[in-house]
């Protein structure tokens, strides 16, 4: 189903800037494609905004994640991105390293102030008419109940347009891991998000956390659960960049069902990106 939001690449600082998409756009036309976290303030601030925003037109669908708690700020910075005709606003609610989760409250912080992030995603649609959506984790700290997440949902849900979350299933601590030791320790529940898509049948919720082939993305997406509902998509993140080949490479054939890859063969994808790049 090419056009659908099957598969997308998680956002990761570092590591999907526009020349890492670019190679991810010659492997599959039609996984959906996330910015690194851009900063509110960071773009409010920097009177050249293509360094962090301009993207070229192939890179379609494409979604751009914000970072920031101050919904003001964010609706300037979101008014800024509106411009460059991004296909998804994501906030960031599951960061959880201490560069970001150190500066104010923001990335998994956030989930410990429902309210706040409401606030932030109805400004957030204030400034754009296409799709605002929340990457977030299953719980920070002590805060780690089903009943607190659900309880997230439910009042970031009410109190704004949100309908879809990108859910990494694991919990984040605050203090005391590191954000690799975060993106690693805390236990994958992939369970937790089947009961949000039971207990939460009018939101959409796509799966994030240690899905590292396509043929796992392939029966992640065909599990049903009783009512049979599933959910709306996978999120990849380091076995996008791991293994870039053997993750987007026959993505659109086996995901999104086209006729072909875009890619024959990895020597073709070097010879693309040696067209683009090379001297
Ligand atoms: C190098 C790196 C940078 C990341 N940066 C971000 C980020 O900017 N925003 C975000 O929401 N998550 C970020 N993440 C988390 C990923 O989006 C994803 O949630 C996490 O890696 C789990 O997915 P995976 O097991 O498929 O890698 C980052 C992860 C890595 C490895």
């Amino acid at each position: 189903m090419a056009g659908s939001k099957l598969l997308s690449v998680a956002p990761m600082m570092d590591v999907t800037d526009v020349q890492f998409r670019h190679l991810a756009r010659l492997l599959s036309r039609h996984t959906w494609l996330y910015t690194e976290m851009v900063v509110d303030q960071t773009i409010r601030h920097n009177p050249v905004t293509d360094r962090f925003l301009w993207y070229p037109p192939e890179q379609h669908p494409i979604a751009c994640q914000l970072g920031g708690s101050n919904p003001s700020t964010l609706r300037e910075a979101a008014q800024i991105v509106a411009q460059y005709g991004y296909d998804e606003v994501n906030l960031n609610c599951g960061c959880p390293s201490d560069r970001v989760a150190g500066a104010g409250c923001f990335g998994a912080a956030l989930m410990l102030q429902p309210e706040a992030v409401a606030n932030c995603m109805a400004a957030l649609r204030e400034a754009t008419d296409v799709a605002v959506t929340v990457k977030c984790r299953l719980g920070v700290d002590q805060a780690d109940s089903y009943e607190e997440l659900c309880n997230f949902i439910k009042i970031v849900s009410e109190g704004s347009d949100v309908r879809h979350f990108i859910i990494h299933a694991r919990k984040c601590l605050l203090k005391g891991l590191s954000p690799h030791q975060n993106r690693t320790i805390p236990p994958l529940r992939y369970g937790w998000i089947h009961a949000l898509i039971r207990d939460f049948p009018d939101l959409e919720f796509s799966l994030n956390g240690g899905v590292k082939t396509c043929e796992d993305v392939r029966s992640i997406l065909d599990y049903r659960s009783p009512e049979g509902r599933g959910v709306r998509s996978v999120m990849v993140g380091r076995a996008a960049y791991d293994n870039p080949w053997n993750m987007l490479g026959k993505a659109d054939t086996m995901i999104f069902g086209a006729e072909s890859n875009p890619a024959a063969n990895r020597r073709q994808v070097m010879r693309s990106l040696h067209d683009v790049h090379g001297t």
